[in-house]
């Protein structure tokens, strides 16, 4: 009987690689093979622009600089080294999770892939990420890059919204994968936000040009496909903004519906503090999946018995702007504490 020949397409694996020893990016987590610093970066840069986040994994690192300080630090000062990045939630397992690798593990990072996807917060991308670069694991690991590059090499119009992409495209990425897995994972990184950019990827510059399908038939625009567009909800939120000389009143928020562990303004204030309402500002901000509508009432409290009576009620803690550096806080209300100028006005 005939044998039909396998298509093979090592050799794009192989090109990449050649690619990535001349033009890989000088990053500080590229000179170590240290599962703690890999973990890290993983999650810091999985949502977060390399450009934006250098600075807080490099502090990240210098304060928690391996497992076992981690995991003996206090949560509010690992949420205060995320400070800017968003996505806290991060912040929150990572912590865990080296709580986990103390307890479960001895403190030494697990090696295996299985073992290592059973951290909080990692998932598969993150496991295939680390026991690729740190334990020459075999995995590829498959995010938005993937999708991209491995649709646009063999015009493959897979629907990346559909939930079976990330089984699709791990199986495409074995035909592809070389033996270095670890470093061909970081060229795909490096490829996917440098040359095969979503808009307007420099394909002249691309070491796969001359193997890739979409290039060769013009039609680059059109790959990934993506069908279901997750739509965001819009949401209404209120808060008070309850101040009296220079100070003002915050909580930390328990419920994980949104800015888990995060410090707010109080969401609803007493009928007797209704009279100090001065001003409302409207400020929209997005997240992922949800379009929040935020109205801040600017409360000037004149009666310092009202005032106290509020705080031991409610328990809220006092603060000031200097004070609230030392805490984390949602992104739109950071923002209205930095308007908050040493004349005690709302600017
Ligand atoms: N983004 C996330 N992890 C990365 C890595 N290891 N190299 C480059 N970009 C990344």
């Amino acid at each position: 009987m005939e044998k039909t020949a396998t298509p093979t397409f090592k050799h794009i694996g192989s090109k990449l690689l050649n690619w990535y020893q001349k033009n890989a990016r000088d990053l500080p987590f590229r000179q170590t093979k240290d599962p703690y610093k890999i973990w890290i970066c993983e999650i810091v840069f999985q949502q977060t622009r390399i450009n934006q986040g250098l600075n807080h994994y490099n502090n990240f690192i210098k304060r928690f600089p391996d497992v076992k300080t981690l995991a003996e630090a206090e949560e509010n000062e690992v949420l205060l080294y995320w400070k800017g990045l968003g996505y806290y939630s991060r912040a929150i397992n990572i912590h865990r999770a080296a709580q986990q690798i103390m307890n479960d593990y001895h403190g030494t990072f697990p090696h295996e892939y299985e073992e290592i996807l059973k951290l909080k917060g990692v998932g598969k991308y993150t496991a295939a990420a680390v026991s690729s670069i740190c334990f020459d694991g075999k995995i590829p690991a498959v995010d938005g890059n993937f999708y991209r590059v491995l649709s646009r090499i063999f015009a493959d119009d897979f629907d990346i919204s559909n939930s079976r992409a990330f089984n699709y495209f791990s199986e495409l990425a074995h035909l592809i994968l070389p033996d270095n897995v670890g470093d061909f994972n970081q060229a795909m990184m490096d490829l996917g936000s440098e040359i095969c950019k979503p808009k307007n990827p420099l394909c002249g510059e691309c070491p796969l040009h001359e193997d890739c399908l979409a290039f060769s038939l013009n039609k680059i625009s059109e790959f990934p496909v993506k069908t279901k567009k997750v739509k965001a909800e819009d949401l209404s939120l209120k808060y008070y903004f309850v101040h009296r000389n220079g100070k003002f009143l915050i909580q930390q928020r328990k419920d994980d519906f949104i800015w888990k562990k995060l410090f707010e303004f109080p969401p609803v204030i007493s009928d007797e503090l209704i009279s100090f309402i001065k001003s409302v500002k409207t400020v929209n901000h997005k997240l992922t999946h949800k379009n929040l509508s935020i109205e801040i009432f600017n409360v000037e409290v004149d009666s310092e018995d009202i005032w106290k009576d509020f705080i031991a009620e409610n328990n809220f803690i006092v603060t000031d702007v200097e004070g609230s550096h030392e805490r984390s806080f949602p992104k739109p209300l950071e923002n209205y504490i930095q308007n908050y100028d040493t004349a005690y006005r709302i600017l």
